[in-house]
């Protein structure tokens, strides 16, 4: 594989997802928001990440953070304005990062004026814009798990909502809501977006049978098992649709289906998503055996060049990676070295670069419906209270330890997870063999999970420990620790040791691709 086939800019960078509302506060008012997160920009340089995906910063009555929009082509004045969303694109490329926006074409909240007009009478012209039924079916809801249709009182039939009842699904099979959507995304890349996470986009079509879903009754939601020819055809449209605009604008999708055989499938013949998030990884105990597993089965179903995988260990609908992995900080460090050393595009979610853990809400804390707050909880900025957040309490209470855990402390600390990631990062960016080699498994202990990366002259070898115990591992030739996810021995030769909860990264001694 030629390195210079590969010039893409979304192969080759790591991608931060931004959740506005606990990034940084630019009005004190305890909120994140776009003039707090424009000011933070240099961080995110210096962090060495290539393009920023925003989560929703739309008009929203905040039912579901955001991800219920009353309208597509404005910005919450929680978050700023317009203008201000003008300023993050430009201020972003100034410094060579790209900007991605979070599309969710699924629903809308329902007080977008297209669903009040749609449930304003049956002969709307609105009404199909909308999924309306005299009887429902048994299919479930996500977030509260209850029926995913509810009764309108004034207009006598049900309508469809695969998320809360306040986010009903549109109607794709309507040419009015296909065309409206796609004057959305014109309206963000006229502007200069650099592409889309497009949420839950394999939910867009529907079974046209509406029959009940017998994996609804043993507790399924539709979100999980929906998979239908018709979102397919969907998908086709957006691309081409992003495909007139010049300079490589990208689509990825959420596709939230735990079978990576089935979200290939949204990759199409290179013309459906250019990348799909995969959650087998992001679900996977850290056990060497289901990590095997999980890499392996992306290897073979996402093996061709034109379907390039992504890497996501967690987000704002799950709880932080160190939290999922029992608090350890080795373990999230070492998790940090394979984020970023498998191949294909990795995201990392804000914070996780802090190794912060999932915040504790009560009663009284609590906002998200889904019990998501955990991950949610604002960045400390400043060791000192209440850090970096001027004015008001922020809008969910601090993770633990964010002192100890702040920019500000970890930035002086050379062995802190903050500088880990901007090692890696850096490595990254300087060796082709990280970004776009190819990935094989090398034999070891069980314990430990051990693979090539390699591209033309360039080689990496990564080795991951997940024991509580240091086990061996053994190679010819003689290899330099690049980076150790705790920070001892690098640049220093390998001595076939790889300690308890460690992970290392090795080049060959003498290479020319020294990071
Ligand atoms: C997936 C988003 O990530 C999640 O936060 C949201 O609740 C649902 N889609 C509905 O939009
Ligand atoms: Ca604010």
């Amino acid at each position: 594989m030629s390195a210079t086939q590969n010039l893409t800019w979304w192969k080759n960078v790591a991608i931060y997802q931004v959740y506005p509302r606990s990034f940084a506060d630019g009005n004190g008012d305890g909120i994140g928001d776009l003039p707090g997160l424009i000011a933070r920009l240099d961080y995110l340089k210096t962090l060495g990440v290539g393009a920023l995906w925003l989560s929703p910063v739309y008009p929203s009555p905040m039912c579901d953070a955001g991800y219920d929009i009353c309208d597509y082509t404005d910005i919450d004045p929680l978050f700023g304005r317009l203008a201000d969303l003008d300023q993050l694109i430009s201020e972003a490329h100034k410094r060579g990062l790209k900007l991605l926006m979070d599309f969710v074409p699924n629903h809308t909240s329902d007080q977008h004026p297209w669903f009040i007009e749609s449930r304003a009478s049956r002969d709307n012209p609105k009404r199909d814009w909308y999924l309306w039924r005299d009887q429902p079916n048994n299919w479930r809801a996500s977030i509260d798990g209850g029926s995913a249709w509810t009764w309108d009182e004034g207009s006598q039939q049900y309508y469809l909502h695969f998320f809360l009842p306040q986010q009903p699904d549109l109607n794709w099979h309507n040419p009015e809501v296909v065309e409206a959507m796609h004057n959305v995304l014109k309206f963000w890349l006229d502007r200069g977006v650099d592409g889309f996470r497009i949420d839950v986009v394999h939910c867009v079509g529907k079974d046209p049978t509406f029959a009940d879903d017998p994996r609804c009754m043993a507790g399924e939601t539709m979100v999980q098992i929906n998979d239908q020819p018709y979102s397919h055809e969907v998908l086709r449209g957006l691309r081409r649709l992003v495909d007139h605009y010049p300079g490589d604008r990208v689509l990825i999708g959420e596709v939230n289906i735990r079978s990576t055989a089935r979200v290939a499938a949204y990759y199409g013949a290179s013309d459906e998503l250019h990348m799909s998030f995969n959650f087998p990884p992001l679900d996977a105990p850290w056990d060497p055996v289901v990590f095997r597993l999980c890499i392996r089965e992306v290897e073979r179903c996402l093996g061709e060049q034109s379907a390039w995988p992504t890497w996501a260990l967690s987000n704002h609908d799950n709880s932080r990676i160190r939290s999922r992995y029992g608090g350890s900080l080795a373990r999230t460090n070492a998790a940090a070295v394979m984020l970023l050393s498998l191949r294909g595009t990795p995201f990392i979610f804000q914070g996780d670069e802090l190794a912060l853990e999932d915040t504790q809400v009560n009663a009284q804390t609590r906002v998200d419906p889904g019990g998501r707050d955990g991950s949610r909880a604002p960045l400390p900025w400043l060791a000192q209270t209440p850090h970096g957040w001027s004015g008001t309490a922020p809008w969910l209470p601090f993770p633990p330890e964010a002192e100890a855990l702040a920019v500000e402390t970890q930035e002086s600390a050379s062995d802190s997870t903050l500088n880990l990631y901007r090692r890696l990062l850096h490595c990254r960016r300087e060796s082709t063999a990280l970004r776009l080699g190819d990935w094989q498994e090398l034999p070891s202990h069980p314990q430990l999970l051990a693979y090539r990366r390699h591209c033309e002259d360039d080689e990496r070898i990564v080795c991951i420990n997940f024991d509580a115990a240091e086990h061996a591992f053994v190679l010819t030739g003689e290899w330099i620790v690049e980076v150790a996810s705790d920070r001892h021995g690098e640049d220093q030769p390998f001595a076939g040791l790889v300690a308890a909860h460690q992970a290392l990264i090795l080049r060959q001694k003498g290479s020319a691709h020294e990071c």
